[in-house]
């Protein structure tokens, strides 16, 4: 019982080959030429790419913030990341400062079991180490990494949301050492950034672009810095989370070069869409783009497909963080920095990266699996599950038609927004075929856009301390 993909090209991250795949189950069972199994659906994927599930590492699924709740929920957000070719994210757990890191975790999984559609996982991120000298905290850091969840997110920015001191990063990062997690981090000077946001407002500038203008690529480069820099000094492995712009890749280069442990992801948004072409200063419809970092000046967008090509930048996430235009983003009208920082992106991730990076010259389909589903099962402590399309592995299958054509738009996608970043924009490159632990979730091909799969089959998945496979 299973499903057998007959005549389809299999890319893997280290290669691509003409061959068939043997699903038994929940499991990849066989790779190789001319497989006859019996008892099996068989899939036809002639002219297709038989490639891994998409990993999306970087999600905010059901978030309180910016004075609500971001639009999609568990079943609406892995519901859409699973028609655009994703099987798996991981979601960020919130620690409210002054509550334990358990809660936090209790809560996201409250969120998520019995909702979510395809697999999933959480970092924890951490405000609080408790009362004294933290050693609470820190022993629930030991509980997490026992628990599955690998990676603590730190905030430097967001002041009196979210973002921590240097000496409590500090304490985290000594402690990730230790027990070989991964420090992921948001990266900007929260505290420069608030003052620069308030005298824009006592000036009168309240539009949104002036959120762009407020937080300089400097702030976020210092941020960069100083959070690798600590990084080193305490051992710890660092994942430097939706990386924007060219100062700051150039501070993760340099330190890179003087051996630091660090790694960085950037985002879809940062590689197609800018300041002058999206927030000229004209509108409100630019709160559509009001996220965090902003968008930058158009030519750092060569500049990261460089990096992605080059390898000082090795996994693409989405940020999904949305709000709907019509009654979230409008609770920032007449003041910037009152509009929900976010976008909807977990469905158009691949769709996006096919057509500019692969379409576009920029890398190799090998490349494309790589970015988007190879480096983030490693640097997150689940190659040995997924991530690949090898024997024993979950059979996190996406079947991808690189001739079709897709116009995105707000009207037929499925996240829960009522716009889109991309809107009217026509890709070619789309998912056929979507198979979650060896069930097909998604048909693109016969019903578009529909969720096959029953609500709640998604699984949270555990992951290994292995910083950032950097060990
Ligand atoms: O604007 C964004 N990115 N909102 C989500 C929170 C974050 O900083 O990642
Ligand atoms: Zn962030
Ligand atoms: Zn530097
Ligand atoms: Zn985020």
């Amino acid at each position: 019982m299973g499903i057998l993909i007959k005549n389809g090209t299999v890319v893997n991250a280290d290669g691509s080959k003409k061959t068939d795949v043997l699903i038994d189950g929940e499991k990849i069972a066989k790779v190789g030429d001319k497989i006859n199994a019996t008892g099996h659906t068989t899939v036809d994927a002639t002219d297709l790419l038989v490639m891994p599930g998409g990993i999306d590492v970087h999600t905010h699924l059901d978030m309180p913030f910016g004075g609500t709740v971001s639009a999609d929920d568990y079943t609406t957000g892995t519901q859409a990341a699973a028609v655009g070719g994703t099987t798996m994210l991981i979601d960020f757990a919130l620690q409210s400062q002054g509550r334990t890191m358990r809660e936090a975790y209790d809560t996201w999984r409250k969120k998520s079991d019995n909702k979510a559609c395809i697999d999933f996982s959480l970092h924890m991120a951490v405000t609080d180490l408790g009362p004294g000298d933290g050693s609470q905290g820190l022993r629930e850091m030991e509980e997490m990494v026992a628990e599955g969840v690998s990676s603590f997110k730190l905030f430097m920015a967001y002041p009196g949301v979210l973002m921590i001191d240097d000496g409590l990063m500090f304490k985290v990062m000594q402690k990730a050492a230790k027990l070989n997690a991964l420090c992921c981090i948001h990266a900007e000077n929260g505290s420069a950034i608030d003052i620069v946001v308030a005298q824009m407002l006592a000036e009168g500038k309240t539009a949104p672009h002036y959120h762009a203008l407020s937080r300089s690529p400097k702030a976020e480069a210092e941020a960069t810095h100083r959070a690798i820099a600590l990084a080193d000094m305490a051992g710890a492995a660092v994942y430097i989370v939706h990386l924007s712009n060219a100062y700051a890749l150039d501070e993760l280069k340099h330190l890179q070069e003087r051996g630091a442990k660090a790694l960085a992801e950037t985002c879809t948004q940062y590689l197609v869409l800018s300041i002058e072409d999206q927030m000229p200063g004209k509108s409100w419809d630019e709160a559509k783009f009001v996220f965090t970092p902003p968008l930058r000046e158009k030519w750092n967008q060569k500049v990261l497909w460089q990096a992605l090509t080059d390898g000082s930048l090795v996994v693409v996430s989405t940020d999904h963080c949305p709000f709907r235009f019509a009654d979230q983003k409008s609770l920032g009208r007449g003041n910037f920095s009152k509009i929900p920082n976010g976008g909807p992106g977990v469905e158009n991730r691949l769709q996006i990266l096919w057509h500019y990076g692969v379409n576009g010259g920029w890398f190799t389909q090998e490349k494309f699996v790589d970015l988007c589903c190879t480096a983030p099962a490693r640097v997150f402590g689940m190659e040995k599950q997924k991530g690949s399309i090898k024997e024993g592995l979950d059979a996190d299958i996406l079947i991808w038609d690189p001739n079709a054509e897709y116009t995105i738009s707000a009207a037929t996608q499925r996240m829960a927004t009522d716009y889109s970043m991309f809107e009217g924009w026509t890709v070619k490159g789309n998912a056929a075929k979507v198979i979650s632990r060896g069930e097909l979730v998604v048909d693109n091909s016969t019903k578009p856009g529909k969720f096959l799969g029953t609500t709640g089959r998604g699984r949270f998945v555990k992951r290994e301390a292995n910083a950032g496979g950097m060990v």
